[in-house]
């Protein structure tokens, strides 16, 4: 379990007093990791219109080799092409995949919209067998909602 209106609540604080935008990408990361005990990796994609695809933004976690996701391309490029929240309690059991780490059991990837245009993810692998419930959907969806005003 985690406290869900309690991260909510620090998420509005980071972005109320925000003046860089990778510097609140990063904070929030941290806190998602450390208040959450089945997020192992949380970062942030952004999406780049121009290239088609994804750059890694910031993270907290794991060093990765994905530092560009072409669109459509695993769970991240799937989520920028339909825009729309991904949850794969079970990372086995699917095809269009990119692994990072063999440790990685699940994982959840959540767009963030701007004007209705997607401009970026998050980005959230587990070590846990399938983990999510709607807290953690409930949770990432608000947080990527409020996140649209720093792009
Ligand atoms: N597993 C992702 C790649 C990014 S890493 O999880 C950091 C995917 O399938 O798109």
């Amino acid at each position: 379990m985690f406290d869900k209106e309690a991260i909510k609540a620090q998420t509005l604080c980071f972005i109320e007093n925000s003046t860089d935008r990778n510097t609140t990408l990063l904070e929030i990361s941290k806190m998602l990791k450390n208040e959450v005990y089945h997020y192992d990796w949380v970062g942030f994609y952004l999406f780049d219109a121009a290239k088609d695809g994804l750059f890694l933004g910031p993270y907290t976690g794991a060093s990765t080799d994905h530092t560009f996701i072409p669109t459509g391309k695993g769970v991240c490029g799937q989520v920028a092409q339909h825009k729309q929240p991904m949850v794969v309690q079970d990372v086995n059991a699917i095809e269009n995949y990119l692994s990072c780490s063999i440790n990685v059991q699940s994982e959840i990837v959540v767009p963030v919209l701007k004007d209705g245009k997607f401009v970026a993810e998050l980005d959230i692998d587990s070590h846990s067998p399938a983990p999510f419930t709607t807290n953690d959907t409930e949770l990432l969806e608000f947080i990527c909602q409020k996140l649209s005003v720093l792009f």
